[in-house]
């Protein structure tokens, strides 16, 4: 039954936070994760990074929620604060080909083994999957909330900003 019966109030929407996505999600059930083919995916992108300041490939596959998988890798600069993360790169191209919201993401180094994502990219991780977004790391799968406990959300923004 409604809380918003005759006279009554309409209770007030969720501001669109935590698990916030890319795109609207769908109702549908999220396509089952395979590890293997997003981690060669992962491994292929590292393949194909600039990095030949630090030496460290990295490779970002991601798995959305409409069952396309999206690839990102570092990009290097001799303006060393220029670096571009792989993940950056997975973001970014998620938002460019118009896919779904992540549903589960692997960051391997140039040897294929995992790579836990630094904080800056899972902070951007979190606005582009949101906290059950699944993250691969060498102890198997894990939800990125736990990764990125007490995060800064767009509920800080709403809340904490100067009224206007
Ligand atoms: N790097 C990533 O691409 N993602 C991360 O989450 C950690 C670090 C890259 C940036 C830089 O090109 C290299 O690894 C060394 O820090």
């Amino acid at each position: 039954m409604s809380s918003a019966g005759p006279g009554g109030t309409t209770p007030p929407k969720p501001p669109p936070i935590l698990g916030g996505s890319l795109s609207p999600q769908t109702p549908s059930a999220p396509p089952p994760v395979d590890w293997p083919a997003l981690r060669a995916a992962a491994k292929a992108a590292a393949g194909r990074a600039y990095a030949p300041y630090s030496g460290l490939r990295v490779g970002a596959a991601g798995l959305t929620s409409d069952g396309q998988v999206i690839v990102g890798c570092n990009v290097e600069n001799a303006s060393f604060g220029l670096t571009l993360c792989a993940e950056c790169g997975l973001v970014s191209a998620l938002r460019a080909d118009n896919g779904g919201a992540l549903e589960a993401v692997a960051v391997v180094a140039g040897d294929g083994e995992p790579l836990l994502p630094c904080g800056r990219c899972r902070q951007l991780l979190l606005e582009a999957g949101g906290g059950s977004l699944l993250v691969d790391t060498p102890a198997g799968p894990v939800e990125l909330k736990f990764l990125l406990p007490a995060a800064f959300t767009t509920a800080d923004l709403a809340e904490r900003r100067d009224q206007r």
